[in-house]
């Protein structure tokens, strides 16, 4: 059977590491694409004479061509600026929306079957473009962000609890923005409510103290980490959780992972791009879990949307030939 092929759109901070994840995976053949004349090339020969110690067994590609993506089974994005300290992800919109414009141009022509899994920031609204542009089935073009930010959150709980993280259980829905809605309610350590290990461990008010710092962190976790290189934002963790996320589709996993999906009606939103749990397959989106909000959880999840919806109506003054 053929390697199945994964395009890479973008060879900077994330795209490296996501083609050195690929390639240690063996998720198949993989090529890097930037518009950057050679760097693509050089990272690639970076990684695959690497090939003998890691023991892979895949081809790596480093190109200027978009010609090189044709065939792709999931093209990745994360072509675009990344945030300056003090700048918010929303910030990179008129810059990241012209570019995201020429990378879907590229994947219609190029790629017309493939998955796509868009990185680049402001998130929801990136996909949003991404999925108009190609014209590709909603099913087919998501947005990794909730895959991390539940990282984070489950992080944050497990160091307070000092507990391993792989049995902490937590997500992150709505836009993946400042107003991101880390859910509580259902946040588990296999299974046991996090807020009632910390009512245990602190007493009612003090849990509560705790637990509004952890996911006040976690909104601004990507913030924290810009602020902290200096230079540059997250690239270990958003290619993990983009990987993630393609190693579901490409082996079928049907894994449950907060995914930036159109949604039609579900949690009460109509045609918008934001981050709910989605059943990734060899289908792509094959799925939204839909439960049930409280009211609280509700609102929050109301105001995310309202703020991707923001980002939504400015694109047409960014891409006036797009209105
Ligand atoms: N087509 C293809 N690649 C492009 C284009 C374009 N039109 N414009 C810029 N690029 C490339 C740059 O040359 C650079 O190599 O995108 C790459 C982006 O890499 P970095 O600047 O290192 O940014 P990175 O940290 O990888 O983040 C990329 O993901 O998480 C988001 O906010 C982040 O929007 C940012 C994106």
């Amino acid at each position: 059977m053929a390697r199945a092929k994964i395009s890479l759109i973008g060879g900077g901070q994330i795209g490296g590491v996501l083609a050195q994840l690929c390639a240690l995976r063996e998720l198949g053949d993989v090529v890097l694409f930037d518009i950057v004349e050679n760097m693509p090339q050089g990272k690639m020969l970076d990684i695959a004479e690497v090939a003998r110690v890691d023991q892979f067994d895949v081809n790596l590609k480093g190109t200027n061509s978009y010609a090189d993506i044709a065939g792709s089974d999931i093209v990745i994005v994360t072509a675009g600026l990344p945030r300056k300290p003090g700048m918010s992800r929303d910030d990179l919109l008129g810059v990241n929306a012209k570019i995201m414009k020429q990378v879907s141009e590229g994947i219609k022509q190029y790629a017309p079957e493939s998955f796509v899994i868009i990185i680049s920031n402001p998130l929801d609204a990136m996909v949003t473009l991404c999925q108009k542009i190609t014209g590709f089935p909603p099913e087919r073009v998501m947005g990794q962000a909730g895959v991390l930010d539940s990282n984070r959150f489950c992080s944050f709980i497990a160091w307070e609890l000092g507990v391993s993280v792989r049995d902490v259980n937590a997500m992150v829905l709505g836009g993946h923005g400042d107003t991101m809605v880390p859910i509580v309610r259902y946040a588990n350590v296999n299974g046991i409510p996090v807020m009632e290990q910390l009512v245990r461990k602190y007493g009612e008010a003090k849990a509560k103290e705790v637990m509004t710092a952890m996911v006040e962190r976690t909104k601004m976790a990507g913030g924290e980490v810009v602020k902290l290189l200096g230079n540059g934002s997250a690239f270990y963790s958003p290619a993990s959780s983009a990987i993630a996320m393609a190693e579901a589709i490409l082996r079928d996993q049907k894994r449950v992972l907060p995914t930036c999906a159109l949604l039609k009606g579900e949690f009460g939103v109509d045609n918008y791009y934001v981050g709910v749990p989605c059943i990734l397959g060899a289908g792509g989106i094959e799925g939204i879990m839909e439960f049930e909000l409280d009211a609280e959880e509700q609102a929050l999840f109301d105001n995310s949307v309202a703020a991707v919806k923001g980002l939504i109506d400015e694109l047409p003054s960014i891409l006036p030939d797009m209105a």
